[in-house]
């Protein structure tokens, strides 16, 4: 008769008994936190019936208001809220100046956004590979810059950022603008330097999937006061306003288009409230992910990904890594069926091979070079000739590649119990103790 112990270490998968049952929480970490004082100040915006940043019946100034707190948190000169993370990049690569005839680096593990605002733009995506910080290798950056690069846009992925100190100087040694994605890494930092300060501009997002959330949204951040100007005609209709919010068509300072994609007052009123709980959301997260990870390291054939400052992390993913393709499926797949898995329609337990259009290879748009407009504009563009030979294929970027394959992702919710860690813990150590030994 089998004793207990191997009774219990029978996984779930080969019809043990799961870890757990019922499923861990949504991840969506800001989403959860919604309440009451997010209530008060929407409430405040629908009782003055203005929903308008630039003016209305009883403006309560809730875009400006946030962006007042954005540049004091950040201690930056200037911010600007706008629609979404994926209008601030644009906004941002357009106030650089970036067009045809340029190109903008970027790592090839982002999101569809970040390739989206370069080609839009009219320049060229030149990618460029990751470590295991999951984030742009400074090495690679060294090696990709060319004489077409303008830019580079350095993405601070899964929550933290990688070696973002080393890009921005390797960048502004070169003359090059640094553009830093923070969308999926608001409330981290780098050796006590916040996300959001590395970059000539930097942006975050909004959405709900992020560590703050009004459903859209988006913030940019930064110190040049051209640049800032730029930004606000740009996110706007393409040109200035006055002090009383009305359009300045006769400054020709900035007679320029714009992507109108500026922010409501809606918005503004939710994420003043929710950047009131924003080190509270982070703190649970860090906290229970680090709890995990400290737990599970040194289990032979599992390991992590590198981020440089732990304190600074803000925690919703945990990437692990293994020895290769197939035993990250086996161990993913073991680990789910130990009920390591969130609500129906969550992502919180998968194989990094299925985080889609994070991955460059999986952006079909890319790989085939698509366009919106008949004549096939950026790529077709006389001035972009340099880019014809450039390669998205899957192949391009060895890491990317070794990596997408062998890694997985456990999304970490804002609201873990003691008991919830307790249970992945335990589930990553039955896990192992079969597919890895
Ligand atoms: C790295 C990164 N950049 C940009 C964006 C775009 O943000 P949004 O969804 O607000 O347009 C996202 C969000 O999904 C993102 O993850």
């Amino acid at each position: 008769m089998p004793n207990v112990q191997q009774t219990e270490a029978v996984l779930a998968i080969n019809g043990g008994e799961p870890v757990r049952k019922a499923p861990l929480p949504w991840e969506l970490p800001g989403a959860h936190w919604i309440g009451d004082e997010e209530l008060d100040l929407v409430v405040k915006v629908v009782k003055a019936k203005s929903p308008f940043r630039f003016y209305g019946l009883d403006s309560q100034e809730m875009v400006s208001k946030l962006e007042a707190a954005w540049c004091k948190r950040f201690n930056r000169k200037h911010s600007l809220g706008v629609s979404s993370g994926t209008s601030a990049l644009r906004i941002a690569l357009a106030a650089f100046g970036v067009g045809p005839g340029d190109e903008v680096l970027l790592p090839g593990y982002m999101w569809v956004s970040c390739i989206g605002a370069i080609v839009l733009q009219g320049a060229i995506p030149k990618l460029v590979d990751i470590d295991e910080t999951f984030c742009m290798n400074p090495d690679d950056l060294v090696a990709k810059i060319g004489p077409k690069t303008k830019a580079v846009l350095v993405v601070n992925m899964s929550g933290a950022p990688g070696h973002i100190e080393k890009i921005a100087k390797i960048a502004h040694e070169k003359g090059l603008k640094v553009l830093e994605d923070c969308a999926q890494a608001l409330g981290s930092s780098h050796f006590g330097k916040p996300a959001g300060c590395f970059g000539d501009i930097s942006i975050f997002s909004f959405q709900l999937n992020k560590n703050i959330t009004s459903g859209e949204g988006g913030m940019l951040l930064c110190d040049d006061e051209e640049l800032y100007k730029r930004c606000v005609a740009i996110h706007d209709l393409g040109y200035t306003r006055s002090d009383e919010g009305r359009l300045m068509p006769n400054d020709e300072r900035y007679q320029m288009w714009g992507f109108g994609s500026r922010m409501n007052e809606l918005s503004g009123a939710m994420l003043l409230a929710q950047l009131g709980k924003l080190d509270q959301i982070t703190g649970a997260m860090r906290n229970a992910k680090w709890k995990i990870r400290r737990a599970l390291e040194g289990t032979p054939g599992l390991s992590f990904r590198n981020i440089p400052d732990p304190d600074g992390d803000s925690g919703p993913f945990m990437i692990t890594m293994y020895p290769n393709k197939e035993k990250c499926l086996e161990f993913t797949k073991a680990l789910v069926a130990e009920g390591i898995r969130g609500p129906e329609g969550s992502m919180t337990c998968i194989p990094m091979s299925d985080w889609g259009m994070h991955w460059y290879y999986n952006n079909p748009s890319l790989v085939k070079k698509r366009s919106i407009s008949s004549e096939g504009f950026p790529w077709t563009h006389p001035a972009n000739d340099f880019g014809k030979g450039y390669s998205y294929e899957k192949g391009t970027l060895p890491k990317c590649d070794e990596l997408s394959e062998r890694s997985a992702m456990l999304a970490i919710a804002s609201t873990l119990t003691d008991k919830d860690v307790e249970d992945i813990i335990a589930a990553f150590k039955k896990v192992a103790a079969t597919v890895l030994a």
